[in-house]
C-alpha cells in the first residue's frame, strides 16, 4: 500500500492550506493553537518526512539528530536564522523559505514604522487617550520630518530596495545604503540610492533602517559604539531580526537622550521583551507582523505548501535554500 508522507505543522495556519496538504499529505497540525512542549515537538517532528515550519520552530543540530526520517522544512518566512542550514545540508534535509511574495507588504511596514517613529504616533495616541490634551501648543510632541530627510538603510536586498524606492520617490529622502556587495550602477541610479561605509551612513542618517539577514556574523552588529555614531536625535527602525541589536545599549542611547527614537518589530529573544524597552516613551513596539496582511501570509502559507508538494511530486523546490541536497 502506497502511504502519504507526514507532515508536521506545529503552529495553526490558514485552514484552506491545511486541507490542500491534507490532499498530498497525511498531515499532523495544531490547529487548536495547543502550548507543545518542546519534546513533543520533537516527539512529532520525528514521525514526519516534512515539516511546515514557521521562524519560532527551530531546526537545529539535536533536533536532526532525533528526526533520521525529516527530508524538507518549509518555512513560512524569509529569514530562516531558526534553521541551521549547513547541518540541514550534512542531514539531507531540504530547506526552503518564502522570499519575494512577502516584499512589499514588508517595505510598507518598514516605512510606517519610521512614520510612526519620526512622528511620535504611538506616544501622541497615549497623551491623547489619557487624556493630557489640555490646549494647543507650538511644540507639542513634535517630531522630526520625513520627507527630505535622509534614510540610511543597512542590508540592501529586495525588502531594502522596497524600502529604498517608497523614500526616494515617494517622500523625497536621501537614500544611502551599507551592504556587503554595492548594487549595480543601473539599479542604484534607479533607486536613487548610493552606498556608504557604515559609518558614514550612520553619522549621516536621520533614520537609519535594518533590513539585512541574522547570523552569527551580524549579531549585536548596532550596540553601544554604533548608536554612539548616529546621528544626535536620529531613529532606528527593525524590520530584520532582533539579534542585530544589542537592546540594553539601544535604551541607553534614548535614555541619554542620545536618539530621538526607535521603532521595533523584532526583538532578541522574543516574544519575550526586554523589560526595559517597555518603559520607555519615544518608541514604537510591535510583535513582529511586518509581513502580517492576510493577502501577503497567504501567499506565503501556499508558497512554503506549493515546496512541499513540489518535493513529493518531483523531488524539486521552488525557493530552495540548500538546493545542493536535490541533487543526485
Ligand atoms: C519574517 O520575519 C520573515 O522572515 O519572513
Amino acid at each position: 500500500m502506497n502511504t502519504k508522507p507526514k507532515i508536521y505543522i506545529p503552529r495553526p495556519n490558514f485552514p484552506q492550506v491545511i486541507e490542500r496538504l491534507q490532499s498530498h499529505f497525511e498531515v499532523i497540525h495544531n490547529q487548536a493553537d495547543e502550548v507543545v512542549l518542546h519534546e513533543h515537538y520533537v516527539a512529532k517532528a520525528a514521525q514526519s518526512d516534512g515539516m511546515l515550519t514557521t521562524g519560532s520552530d527551530l531546526i537545529n543540530e539535536a533536533l536532526l539528530k532525533a528526526c533520521g526520517s525529516l527530508k524538507i522544512c518549509a518555512n513560512m518566512a524569509v529569514g530562516f536564522n531558526n534553521f541551521d542550514l549547513e547541518g540541514m545540508t550534512r542531514a539531507g534535509v531540504l530547506a526552503t523559505n518564502t522570499p519575494d511574495v512577502l516584499t512589499q507588504t514588508t517595505a510598507d511596514f518598514g516605512f510606517a514604522l519610521l512614520m510612526a517613529c519620526a512622528r511620535r504616533m504611538v506616544e501622541s495616541e497615549h497623551f491623547l487617550r489619557d487624556q493630557q490634551w489640555k490646549q494647543w501648543r507650538f511644540d507639542l510632541l513634535a517630531g522630526h520630518d520625513v520627507h527630505g530627510s535622509t534614510l540610511g538603510i543597512i542590508g540592501m536586498g529586495r525588502i531594502g530596495q522596497a524600502v529604498a524606492k517608497r523614500a526616494s520617490k515617494g517622500f523625497d529622502m536621501k537614500v544611502i545604503y551599507h551592504n556587503r556587495t554595492q548594487l549595480p550602477a543601473a539599479t542604484e541610479s534607479a533607486l536613487e540610492a548610493t552606498w556608504v561605509e557604515l559609518a558614514d551612513l550612520l553619522a549621516q542618517s536621520d533614520h537609519v533602517m535594518l533590513v539585512l539577514p541574522y547570523s552569527a556574523q551580524s549579531h549585536h552588529m548596532i550596540g553601544a559604539r554604533e548608536l554612539a555614531m548616529m546621528k544626535p536625535g536620529a531613529h532606528l527602525i527593525n524590520i530584520a531580526r532582533g539579534g542585530l541589536i544589542d537592546e540594553d545599549a539601544l535604551v541607553d542611547a534614548l535614555q541619554s537622550g542620545h536618539l530621538g527614537g526607535f521603532a521595533l518589530d523584532v526583538f532578541e529573544g522574543e516574544p519575550k521583551i526586554n523589560p526595559r524597552l517597555l518603559t520607555l516613551k519615544r518608541v514604537v513596539l510591535t510583535p513582529h507582523i511586518a509581513s502580517s496582511t492576510i493577502q501577503t501570509r497567504l501567499k506565503m502559507s501556499n508558497l512554503a505548501a506549493d515546496n512541499l508538494i513540489e518535493f513529493f511530486a518531483h523531488r524539486k523546490a521552488i525557493t530552495p535554500l540548500n538546493p545542493q541536497v536535490l541533487e543526485p
